[in-house]
Formats: C-alpha cells, structure tokens, sequence
C-alpha cells in the first residue's frame, strides 16, 4: 500500500502527480443516474426529493457506495454518507452534494459532486492509496427546495441548523411532509444528527453561471455564496366577473401579484448586480379565462453577496407589496421559506483549490456563487470551499444543462487533489 505523503510536495498538487480520474467512468455514473427520472427527449431529469425517482436514485448511489466496500450511515433527515478509512481514525475529510433536481433539472447540477467523489474513492482503491485522514463522500437530503422548503435542507439539519423534528414536520408543495416521505422510501436514518463535524469539505459542482464559459476558465474557486431570501406570498381579493366587474371595483390579486413580480425586477435592475430577483411560482384561483381571481400565490426570491443590501431588497419588496395591496383592497399574508445570509469559504482552502487546479495547468479564477449549495452549510462547522466548471451558455436548473467532459475531468482531478492534500495535513496545516 502507498503511504500517502504527509510533507506539502513539491512533486505534485497533492503528492500523488499521477492519479487522475477516469472520464468515462465518470460520464457512465452521471448517464445511469440521469436516467432515473430523466425528462423524455432530454439530457435532464425530475428527481424531486424524496419521491420515488429519488429513492431510485439514492438506491443507485448506495449500491455504489457499497461497491467501493465505504461504511455507510444515513441520519434522520436521509443524508447518506460513505467513508473510506484512513490510515488515522478521526473526522473524514469529506465532499459531496445532492442528488434531488428540480422538476426540471440537468444531470450535473448536485449528481457531479456525489458521483466525482465515488471516482476519486475508485481511483484510490484501484492505485492502492489509503489517505492518511479518512475520506467521505456524502449526498445530502433536499438541497433544492423545490419540493421541500428551505433549500439545503438536509445539510442544515447535518450542522444543527435546524432541529430534527422541525424539519420532518415541513410539508411539501404537494403536500406530504418530510418526515412521511423520508419513511415511505426508507431513507429516515439513525445516524446521530447535528453530525459530528468533517475534518474539511469540498463540494464540486457546475457554475450554473455564465461567467468561467464567457471568460474561458476551466476551473472556479469559489469564495463565497451570495445571501438566500425566499418567500411565499398569498394575495386574496374578491372573486367576480370578468366582463360585468368595473376596474375601479375590482379587488384583484392576479393584478397584485403582476404588480410584485414587475417591481421585484425593476428593484433588482435598480440595485444593480449581483443583487437578483426571481418570481418562479404563480397560482392563481380559479386561474380561469372570465374570473377575477380570488386569490394569487406566488414565491419570490431574493440573492446578494452583500448582507445589507439583501435586507434593503427585502424592506423595499415588503413596502411596496403592502402599498399595492392596500391600494387594491386587497389583503396578504407572506411566509419566509428560506432565509440565508451570504456565506465566506475558508480561505486556506479556497488557495488550495485554486492552487491545485494551477498546479495541474488549469486556469483558474476565484468567485463567487450565485446559487445555494449544501457547502455554504458545511462552512458553519468546518474548513469548506467549493470547486466550479464551466457551464454552457450558464444554463442550469434546465435540462439542457451542459458541462463539456474535459471539463468534468479537470474538475474531478482538482477535487481528487485537493481531498488528498486535506486528508494529507495533520495538525499543522488546514485542519488544526
Ligand atoms: C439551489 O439550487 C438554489 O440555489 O436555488
Ligand atoms: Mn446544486
Ligand atoms: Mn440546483
């Protein structure tokens, strides 16, 4: 077996120059999971969390896991994690993601970072290297929130920001709870929640962005994640006749709603980058061609890297929903459905990432994330940082999300070196 070197090598990133990962392996593990659940006559699929395409999918990375001999363990809220024994016992150092999509989602969004850490453990198996520090690749419940809000919200409960019974008891869009589905599709752990901490992590995934394709960067280090803002508004007015209701009369929520999501635009406009504003979900009742609608619902979500501006976005929004609702004799209630505060990585472990991928002759820029990412919960506990790759066109949470394979593989390799280097360093370096 060959002893991982624990000294920082001038030899290579991470003292073993020549392991690197296999891409069509890698290709393979992202074309199996993707088609579970995968949308006809696409690349993408729709594994909601905790449905049953995502308990086909879980079983599918467990079975893997179980192949490459890990120990595996799932907590309370489904995450799964699989270790690799180090040479010392004591916390792993760990990468991962997700599994869940959105209804319409592309394979690599979360399904890279869980099947890029199962390559690297093959490939460390293969060569007979055993790190020094264990490793682990974790997937973690719910990151998107789009069933199940908030969104990361298996990590969250991983790092006690959330208790356990909270969580189960949070219903979904379609109206289970957590808890319910977390036990219809065998996946309600007992591993002991909040976890013990991981001596690192690292979370690789696709941009999602425009901005490594645009700038032709292959590798991004991420520093930081912009600030979460989500909410659910549900405007009621007076149902009536569409042709006989005079405008004047009308109470009309369709109307607010309209209102709410132009002046979230125009107020992100105004802001100016990288403040942005999304209205991505919209009911109205009946939602009928001659009914003034009686109610209307609708999510809003607001981002920014910075704190107080994110909070300006949010009084603003607030003013002016009440200002139109009240304008149109119209009432409301809004219900937070996430709400995270702009997240710095470690930034030890951003310069590892970013001299890794140096190192192995990729270029590489640092930056920030636009979307949420179980890392961004990790960093409350441990040494944390992510790696990004380029996405075509900065398309994602769409299923004609597209990352190139040489770009998947200068991405795996940088992961694979930069876990070894972490689970390399004892108690002087990163992790002390
Ligand atoms: C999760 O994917 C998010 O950023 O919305
Ligand atoms: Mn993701
Ligand atoms: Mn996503």
């Amino acid at each position: 077996m060959k002893p991982v070197n624990t000294e920082a090598s001038s030899a290579g990133p991470s003292g073993n120059p020549d392991l690197a990962i296999d891409i069509d392996r890698l290709l393979q593990r992202l074309a199996d999971l993707a088609a579970i659940g995968c949308i006809e006559g696409t690349e993408g699929c729709a594994r909601l969390a905790l449905t049953d395409e995502d308990k086909r999918g879980r079983d599918l990375v467990v079975a893997a896991m179980k192949d490459l001999d890990l120990e595996i363990t799932t907590d309370g809220i489904g995450n799964v994690v699989g270790v690799m024994a180090g040479q010392i016992d004591g916390p792993p150092v760990m990468c991962g993601s997700h599994i869940d999509t959105v209804r319409t989602g592309g394979r690599y969004d979360g399904n890279l970072g869980v099947l890029a850490g199962l390559e690297i453990i093959e490939v460390l198996k293969a060569a007979g290297v055993t790190p020094y520090r264990p490793l682990a690749v974790a997937f973690f419940t719910d990151e998107e929130g789009a069933r199940f809000a908030p969104d990361m919200l298996g990590s969250l409960v991983y790092v006690g920001g959330m208790p356990l019974e909270e969580a189960l008891e949070i219903e979904g869009i379609d109206g289970p709870t957590v808890g319910a589905e977390l036990e219809r599709i065998g996946y309600a752990g007992s591993s002991p929640l909040p976890a013990a901490a991981p001596a690192a992590f690292v979370e690789l995934h696709v941009e999602q962005g425009p901005v490594l394709e645009a700038e032709g960067i292959t590798i991004g280090a991420v520093e930081s994640v912009q600030g979460i803002s989500w909410q659910e508004v549900t405007v009621t007015g007076q149902s009536n006749h569409a042709g006989t209701t005079p405008m004047a009369l009308r109470k009309d929520p369709g109307y607010v709603a309209a209102a709410c999501a132009n002046f979230a635009r125009e107020l992100a406009l105004e802001l100016g980058a990288p403040q942005v504003a999304t209205v991505g979900r919209l009911e109205l009742h009946p939602n009928l061609v001659n009914v003034v609608p009686a109610s209307a619902t609708f999510t809003v979500d607001l981002r920014n890297t910075d704190e107080a501006t994110l909070q300006d976005a949010e009084r603003r929004f607030a003013d002016f929903l009440e200002a139109t609702a009240e304008a149109e004799h119209c009432t409301f209630e809004t219900r937070e459905l996430a709400r995270f505060e702009p997240v710095l990585f470690d930034k030890r472990v951003v310069d590892l990432v970013a001299d890794t991928a140096d190192a192995l002759g990729h270029s590489v820029k640092r930056m920030p994330s636009g979307a949420g990412h179980d890392a961004q919960m990790l960093a409350r506990v441990c040494p944390t940082a992510m790696v990004f790759t380029p996405s075509r066109d900065g398309i994602s949470h769409n299923p004609a999300e597209y990352t190139a394979p040489a770009d998947l593989e200068a991405g795996a390799n940088v992961m694979l070196h930069t876990m070894l280097a972490l689970a390399a360093e004892d108690t002087d370096g990163i992790i002390g």
